[in-house]
């Protein structure tokens, strides 16, 4: 699949070249698409990545995923609007206070509803935010894939986010609507304070264990 990327910082890179290395055409996007960082990146992925403006990588990509900072976040897609309508789009983002001590927005609304009320007619979801990019990179710990919840309102692309989710090595569970991420992003918060503020450092995951199951 054409595999278009908002923001390639930690979460964007690690997700790019993960997928590159599956064999999808990756198309970064960064504000100054000569910039160093992304040219190194594409250089990392191979001949299947290349670096666009993000207009233009909205345009070339099936799908679209979304890893920029939250404070820029709405405005980035209130800014392509227009060119988002019918993407599939894949949010990673967290509504995070800049101090991390909390969350911007939550409880009756999410940073996935804010950004889906903004662009009706985008297929966006939210995955890859419950957990460090670090994991992302490396998702199989102790033998076992961490889990990684995504939800999203769209029927008919939601096999395609959930393809995406496996081939970066997670177990993928679908969490159901796009208010389910009133849930996904608190939880990402867990994550952020386990990991900064409650000793476990980031070299964590959550797992799923179910009774009578053979290992994913
Ligand atoms: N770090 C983690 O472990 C982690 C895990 C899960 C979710 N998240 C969430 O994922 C998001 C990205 O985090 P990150 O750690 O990957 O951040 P990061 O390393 O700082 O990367 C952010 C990217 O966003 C781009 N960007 C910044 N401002 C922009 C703007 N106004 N317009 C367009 N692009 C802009 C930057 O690209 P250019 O400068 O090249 O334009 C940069 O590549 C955040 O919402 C974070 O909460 C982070």
């Amino acid at each position: 699949m054409n595999v278009g990327f908002i923001g390639t910082g930690k979460v964007g890179g690690t997700l790019a070249k993960s997928l590159g290395a599956k064999g999808h055409t990756i198309y970064l996007s960064s504000r100054d698409p000569r910039s160093f960082s992304v040219k190194n990146l594409a250089g990392a992925i191979g001949v299947n990545a290349s670096v666009y403006s993000i207009q233009e990588v909205i345009l070339k990509s099936d799908i679209i995923i979304m890893a920029t900072p939250w404070a820029s976040t709405a405005s980035i897609v209130q800014q392509f609007a227009n060119q988002l309508e019918e993407k599939i789009l894949i949010d990673c983002t967290n509504p995070l206070k800049p101090d991390l001590s909390g969350l911007e927005l939550g409880h009756t609304t999410s940073g996935g509803e804010v950004l889906q009320a903004l662009v009706p007619k985008a297929k966006i979801f939210k995955a890859f935010n419950t957990t460090g990019f670090n994991i992302s990179e490396f998702p199989v710990l102790e033998s076992r894939k961490a889990v990684m919840f995504f939800c999203g309102d769209d029927s008919s692309s939601r096999h395609i986010v959930r393809d995406l989710v496996d081939e970066v090595g997670f177990e993928a569970v679908d969490a159901g609507p796009m208010a389910s991420a009133r849930l996904l992003e608190p939880f990402a918060l867990l994550w952020i304070q386990c990991a900064y503020k409650f000793g476990l450092g980031r070299d964590f995951a959550f797992g799923l264990l179910r009774k009578n199951s053979v290992h994913n």
